[in-house]
């Protein structure tokens, strides 16, 4: 049954974009359901910009074809823009205003009564933790507080789609944080969130499903676990009794890494039941007793090396 309600917040297949001979999408197909977080992850110059211009209808695909909150890309851009909300990578505020100001001129350009208007502005400012600020111009605002307002911009039209592009880079853990809990309660209001991060920790903690662009190509696809999962191997993380069995043991194994007070050992080959339990009857046979065994899956940062070839350097910002 495909009722409205039912259909994805975001469908997409075949989007292509090149500039020049530079293919920067080759193929891109995405389902977002609805009210859920979808993070698209890739490493600078992946693509993912780009696949956010285009499905907010900033720019145009070469080929392919998508819907939005249930409208046609190509043949209803004007019903996507309505449904849909955009915080770009780079802040779009205006630094000489304050942002009650930013928001009641965003609040113009959505047509809201002049009540409306002081409503919205008023509530957002709470919402975000901006009341304090609110009569400051943008240019003395710090970074986490300039991504706020940016993202408070976005909501004034109250969208059901929302764009985020990188929406944490550049911020300290803190304000980081606080950008999730806002995200989540987005979500738990019934709003798609579309995001982008290179931060793995973040698609980690957010996503529902998250995608991973490479070369212009979806690479892999799925929750945090199932990505997880295709990795092979992980590691077993062994502790003992006392320091003199973790030192013995570490002689015997040789391969193994000391990692604070534990040793960790790659499971070796595929990451198969049998390669871990051939691990085992090596413990077994160790000289000292094995305090505690832990199996480890790979986190998202194995999965994003294995997949990509690319470590995910923390990007340096010009903001
Ligand atoms: N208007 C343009 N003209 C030419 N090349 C472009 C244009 N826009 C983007 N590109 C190129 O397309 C590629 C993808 O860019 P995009 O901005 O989508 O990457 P990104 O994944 O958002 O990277 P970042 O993490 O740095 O924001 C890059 O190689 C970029 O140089
Ligand atoms: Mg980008």
């Amino acid at each position: 049954m495909s009722s409205n309600h039912s259909r994805p917040a975001i469908a997409a297949t075949g989007l292509r974009k090149s500039y020049g001979d530079h293919v920067v999408l080759d193929g891109i197909d995405l389902t977002v359901a609805r009210g859920t977080v979808f993070s698209l992850l890739g490493a600078n110059g992946a693509g993912k910009t780009t696949t956010v211009k285009i499905l907010s209808t900033l720019i145009n695909a070469d080929a392919g074809a998508a819907q939005v909150a249930g409208y046609d890309l190509a043949a209803e851009a004007d019903g996507v823009r309505a449904s849909i909300g955009v915080t770009g990578q780079f802040s779009a505020v205006d630094n000489l205003l304050t942002a009650e100001e930013n928001l009641l001129l965003m609040a113009d350009l959505h047509h809201l009564d002049r009540t409306a208007r002081r409503q919205r502005t008023a509530e957002l400012l709470e919402q975000f933790d901006l009341v304090d600020a609110a009569k400051k111009p943008v240019s003395t605002f710090s970074g986490g507080m300039r991504r706020r307002l940016d993202l408070a911009l976005t909501l004034v039209g109250s969208p059901r789609v929302i764009f985020l592009d990188e929406p944490t880079t550049g911020l300290d853990p803190r304000s980081r944080r606080a950008m999730w809990e806002i995200v989540r309660k987005l979500v738990a209001g019934g709003v798609t969130i579309f995001l982008t991060t290179q931060y793995l920790e973040e698609a980690d903690e957010l996503a529902d499903r998250i995608a991973v662009l490479d070369h212009g190509r979806i690479v892999a696809e799925g929750t945090a676990e199932e990505l997880k999962r295709q990795i092979p191997g992980g590691h077993v993380q062994l502790r003992f009794d006392d320091e003199a069995d973790l030192a013995e043991a570490q002689r015997a194994l040789s391969e193994a890494s000391r990692k604070d007070d534990a040793l960790v050992l790659r499971v070796p080959s595929d990451g198969s039941l049998h390669s871990l339990k051939a691990l085992i009857d090596r413990l077994d046979a160790l000289p000292v007793k094995v305090g505690e065994l832990s199996v480890h899956t790979p986190d998202l940062d194995d999965v994003f090396l294995a997949l990509t070839g690319n470590p995910t350097d923390e990007k340096v910002t010009s903001r």
